[in-house]
């Protein structure tokens, strides 16, 4: 460990230092909102730190997206609503653009409406619940992996990585409602 691990710990430690400096928003006059960000602790102070990582989601953007289709390629069931709708090429940019929105710190009526998109486009391809919540369990291991690789400190890539679960759980709740 030793230097190796103190040089990666102050490579990013900036995710953590930068976070306060960060400009984030949450519109509270939208619908359910205070109420599901409230249930999960989700805070201006985690959408700080969420903005403050996103440059490592832009750093590490094709190899998170490349897990997420690698994983949701294997079940025959999505790879045939994907080949029936789109393709892979097509829905990797839309991913990709997608996540790094996600890490922008600002939840909004825009926020809102692209969620109820997303469902609705869901729920006309048939795509089930279970399958999209599943499917992003491979986003968060490759988040972990990233944040453990870049971010020496073990309390540091527990406070980011809490944050980051946040998001997306918040993300679920929005898009399933
Ligand atoms: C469309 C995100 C899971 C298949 C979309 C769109 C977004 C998105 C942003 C564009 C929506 C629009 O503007 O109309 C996500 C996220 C997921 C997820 C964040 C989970 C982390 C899945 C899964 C499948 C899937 C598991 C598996 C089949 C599709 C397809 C479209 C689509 C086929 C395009 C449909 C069309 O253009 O006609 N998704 N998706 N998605 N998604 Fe997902």
């Amino acid at each position: 460990m030793g230097l190796y691990y103190k040089l990666k710990s102050d490579k990013h430690s900036s995710v953590l230092e930068n976070a306060e400096k960060m400009e984030v928003s949450i519109d509270l006059d939208q619908p359910g909102i205070p109420e599901r960000l409230k249930l999960i602790h989700l805070t201006e102070e985690d959408l700080k730190i969420i903005k403050s990582a996103q440059p490592l989601v832009q750093k590490y953007i094709d190899k998170i997206v490349k897990a997420f289709y690698d994983a949701i390629l294997q079940v025959q069931e999505l790879r045939d609503i994907i080949e029936k709708h789109s393709t892979v090429e097509r829905l990797q940019k839309t991913l990709r653009v997608h996540l790094i929105e996600m890490f922008q710190g600002n939840i909004n009526k825009n926020f809102v409406e692209k969620r109820l998109q997303i469902a609705s486009t869901h729920y006309r391809i048939g795509l089930e619940h279970g399958w999209y919540i599943g499917s992003f369990q491979n986003i968060q291991n490759v988040l972990n992996d990233i944040l453990f690789q870049e971010i020496g400190r073990k309390e540091e890539v527990r406070i980011i990585s809490a944050a980051i679960s946040k998001i997306l759980s918040f993300e679920q709740q929005i898009v399933l409602e």
